[in-house]
């Protein structure tokens, strides 16, 4: 017996070295942390319980047989997260560059069965050289298995990767399939194919960091949603994220309790709009005057930011916010900026969390680099992405509600629930200027005219009471009492029940 309790602690030990002192001074050296380090800052302390640290690969070609690996280069299991349920694998970059064999791919797919048999989030911590290349077509089938149940739990349970060091060739395709991408500054990496095939392939000179950085897909591809400045930081964040999600897709997101008033007044908010309807204003600070304790946890904050999505909490209740920001290209949609917050609006549908909208909105971005770019299809992923949900929507006009961009912004045409505006919203198919230009053609000429013309537009259209008329805002509202009005609005949708009619699945134009 004490033989057998030997042999557990020095195969326990010999697994928690992963690759070795050296590999772990390694990792240490570029600033980043062990698999197991992740983890332990990541889960509440001591509610890990790790499986099949004894695991180890079947190959046999290449010298592999000659190298014992238990745990084969990823660390799996589960934990908690502030009291709640959690699954976790976190790859070993020590471990032969946390490469995915076979069975490390195995490993990571008992996770996540587990996660969906019971309903709680998962959690990868990504930090690999891709498909273990002594394997060959193993380990792509390993990649596959991944795959396949990525797939599966997509709107069942929440799936988050997070990337901390280089991940590359089938290492990104897993995190590509998840709910949201979250990176590290300076040391994580995502990309198809590193520079060194890059510049064979293409001949462009690029660096690792320019090609897939954290800067790179937070800001050009939209890949990833966020990047932080370090390991610690970043898993320190995930937990708080991982608070606004509910565990799975039968569940409501945990309640939240606050000390800020649900019907709190806030005046500043009446001289937040410009007099002149072409100067812009902050969008965001609307949300932060509007929700639980000025808490809102931005997605893609620095991608198409002429549109912001992100969570927070109205009397203590996870909602998705939705808003134009005419901060940024007036607030225009274009390309991506539509395939931003479909994306958002539909994670939010999957899990139940509430949408609202706040609109600014001058309609769709003009011209060829949209056009050609395909701004009919990939506006009709928002306006698809809207029609088909069926969470509680709450939408608020704060000024411009222009033309096919009024409808899509969850519109009351698009099952709205409670519709709302300020004073200050102007609905109409387009701007005064243009709208007269088109209509008064023919009075083109006489410049006086056109401008009589333009008032008399702007008297008509340019406030909210030609919609309320016909019903579609339900109630236009006071500037400082927006929180009061959004808070009541969803609590009387809170039992909110509305499906869509059976299928197998849309057809969404994607
Ligand atoms: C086996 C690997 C490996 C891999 C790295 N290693 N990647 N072993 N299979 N894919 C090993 C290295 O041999 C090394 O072993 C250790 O991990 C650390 O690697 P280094 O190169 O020293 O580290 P670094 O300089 O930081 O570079 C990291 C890296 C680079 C950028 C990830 O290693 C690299 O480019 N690896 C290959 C990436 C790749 O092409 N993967 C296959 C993609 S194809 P020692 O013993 O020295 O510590 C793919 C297909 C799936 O994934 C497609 C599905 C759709």
């Amino acid at each position: 017996m004490h033989d057998i309790i030997r042999q557990l602690d020095d195969k326990r030990s010999a697994a928690r070295l992963g690759g070795g002192e050296k590999r772990i001074a390694a990792q240490h050296a570029k600033g980043k942390l062990t698999a197991r380090e992740r983890i332990e800052l990541f889960l509440d302390p001591g509610s890990f319980e790790e499986w099949d640290m004894f695991k180890e690969h079947r190959c046999t070609d290449f010298g592999m047989e000659k190298q014992s690996l238990p745990g084969d280069g990823v660390v799996t299991g589960y934990g908690t997260v502030n009291g709640r349920l959690i699954f976790v694998f976190s790859q070993d970059f020590t471990v032969l560059g946390g490469s995915l064999s076979e069975t490390h791919a195995e490993k990571i797919c008992k996770v996540m069965d587990h996660a969906m048999k019971v309903g709680a989030p998962v959690i990868g911590l990504n930090d690999s050289g891709g498909a273990r290349i002594q394997e060959g077509v193993a380990s792509l089938g390993g990649y596959a298995d991944v795959f396949q149940r990525n797939v599966m739990a997509s709107g069942v349970v929440p799936q988050i990767s997070m990337i901390m060091g280089p991940c590359a060739g089938g290492a990104v395709y897993s995190p590509a399939m998840t709910d949201f991408i979250f990176m590290v500054k300076d040391s994580s990496y995502m990309f198809v194919t590193g520079p060194e095939v890059v510049k064979t392939v293409t001949h462009e000179e690029v660096t690792a960091e320019e090609l897939g950085g954290a800067v790179t897909h937070t800001s050009k591809s939209g890949v990833a949603d966020l990047a932080f400045e370090n390991d610690v930081e970043a898993l320190t964040m995930l937990r708080r994220f991982i608070n606004f999600l509910p565990s799975n897709n039968r569940e409501k997101p945990p309640v939240q309790p606050t000390n800020d008033p649900a019907e709190r007044l806030d005046f500043s908010l009446d001289t937040l709009v410009p007099d002149n309807a072409n100067k812009p204003y902050d969008m965001k600070e609307l949300i932060i005057k509007m929700v639980d304790d000025c808490d809102f946890f931005e997605i893609q904050p620095d991608y198409a930011k002429n549109i912001i999505t992100g969570f927070a909490r109205m009397d203590g209740h996870t909602i998705g916010i939705v808003a134009n920001q005419p901060l940024v290209l007036a607030g225009c949609l274009d390309i991506k900026s539509s395939i931003k917050a479909a994306r958002f609006v539909r994670f939010c549908d999957a899990f139940n969390i509430p949408v609202v909208t706040l609109v600014d909105v001058p309609g769709f971005m003009p011209g060829t680099t949209q056009e050609y770019g395909g701004i009919i299809k990939h506006g009709a992923k928002l306006l698809y992405a809207y029609a088909e949900c069926t969470v509680p929507k709450v939408t608020l006009i704060t000024r411009k509600a222009y033309g096919g961009a009024y409808d899509v912004m969850s519109s009351k045409h698009l099952r709205g629930d409670v519709n709302m505006a300020w004073p200050s919203a102007e609905i109409a198919v387009m701007g005064p200027k243009g709208a007269v230009e088109i209509i008064f053609r023919e009075e083109k000429g006489d410049p006086e005219k056109l401008a009589q013309r333009e008032a008399e537009y702007k008297a008509k259209f340019a406030n909210p009471f030609v919609a309320g008329a016909r019903g579609f805002i339900d109630d236009v509202i006071m500037p400082n009492e927006t929180r009061k009005r959004v808070c009541r609005s969803l609590a009387m949708l809170r039992d909110k029940k509305l499906e869509n009619p059976w299928r197998k699945h849309g057809n969404i134009p994607l």
